[in-house]
């Protein structure tokens, strides 16, 4: 088997977050950190593309947690951010002998061959996260693209109504970037129309990598001097390197970036005043919500969707969360209160007079 963890993961760092979905018991959790050992176990596969960044590791965390309590057994894997790879992986699962897949596809133009795989083998596939294209899938659930991308460019176009812009979007091979991109646009175009707003450079990012987003941000500075009102930056990890290229021309804090996904760095950025604004998206939900609707599909059971999305091939029944948004006013009514950071690790990142109380 090529890389594929049978449980085994730490007690997850958002239980507490779970708690009111899913009404966890005291000896449930001392239950849970038992090995999984039966047999006759429920068995879920989650396929994750690359655990790198802050997020996924607090979504598998979250999901195995939720599946335990559910006497489901987690079979999970890393690809890497390699297509072949992850491919290879499902495949064991499949042999592992998963009743239900999850599926974070790395690719999503090349997701189908897998959820093919599965479906040969009569499994069921969750589209996690991010939307295979051009499958079979029988459930996505993430949360609002569309809303994310009218968040971030509805906040900055506010706060910054005239002037050069800069779009640095994620990964081509992600159809969510560009899902969070056209609708950024759709927001700027009236500004664009009526020439307030001019887009000077528009980059689509390899694999969401900072170092990328960085490159493509002195690019920017250099052509335009220096005058740029704002930058769309599709999530926080992009947003680190847009900054630091900020930093070293000294514009940080005084061009308005945006982010998604509420990282740690980030939330600091945000009280610092260097990132104007990121999404926050409760994962653990997301990803508590994903292992209770594998178990659903496991048992023959309805799942909690509540719309559909077209893949391309077919209308895909979804669950589509409300992402949240967060500005320097409202990190503590937001990330804080619900622990997904602590007031004490954005501190420590913080001067004296920055702290917050
Ligand atoms: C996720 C984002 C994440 C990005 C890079 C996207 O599919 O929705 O939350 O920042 O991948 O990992």
């Amino acid at each position: 088997m090529v890389g594929i963890n049978v449980e085994g993961s730490p007690l997850p760092k958002y239980l507490k977050m779970l708690t009111p979905l899913c009404a966890i018991s005291a000896t449930l959790l001392n239950a849970q950190t038992l090995p999984a050992q039966d047999a006759n176990k429920l068995k879920i596969g989650f396929s994750i593309e690359a655990m790198k960044g802050e997020r996924w590791q607090t979504d598998l965390d979250s999901f195995t947690a939720r599946a335990k309590l559910s006497g489901a057994e987690v079979i999970s894997s890393d690809a890497n951010g390699d297509d072949d790879l992850q491919f290879q992986q499902v495949r064991d699962m499949i042999h592992a002998g998963v009743k239900v897949l999850v599926l974070l596809p790395h690719d999503t133009n090349k997701a189908g061959r897998m959820v093919d795989a599965a479906k040969a083998a009569n499994i069921k596939v969750i589209s996690y996260d991010r939307l295979a294209l051009n499958s079979d899938i029988d459930l996505y659930l993430s949360f609002d693209r569309v809303e994310i991308g009218r968040m971030q460019a509805e906040y900055l176009v506010q706060r910054a109504p005239k002037g050069n812009y800069v779009l640095i979007a994620g990964s081509p091979n992600d159809e969510g970037a560009e899902a969070l991109h056209d609708e950024q646009m759709k927001v700027l175009r009236p500004s664009i129309d009526r020439g307030d707003i001019k887009v000077i450079a528009d980059f689509y990012t390899k694999e969401w990598q900072p170092t990328e987003a960085y490159l493509h941000m002195l690019q920017a500075i250099e052509s335009a001097h220096g005058d740029i009102a704002a930058v769309l930056v599709s999530n926080d990890g992009m947003a680190t390197g847009v900054i630091q290229a900020l930093r070293e021309h000294n514009l940080a804090g005084k061009v308005l970036v945006s982010g998604q996904d509420a990282d740690l760095a980030n939330i600091i950025c945000v009280a610092q005043g260097t990132q104007a604004m990121t999404v926050y998206k409760p994962v653990p939900i997301e990803a508590a919500m994903a292992a209770e609707q594998a178990v659903h599909l496991a048992k023959g059971e309805q799942t909690d969707a509540d719309r559909t999305i077209s893949n391309g091939q077919k209308t895909v029944p979804a669950i589509l969360l409300k992402p949240v948004l967060v500005t320097k006013e409202n990190i503590k009514a937001t990330v804080v209160k619900d622990g997904f950071q602590t007031l004490k690790d954005i501190n420590q990142g913080l001067s004296k007079d920055q702290q917050i109380n």
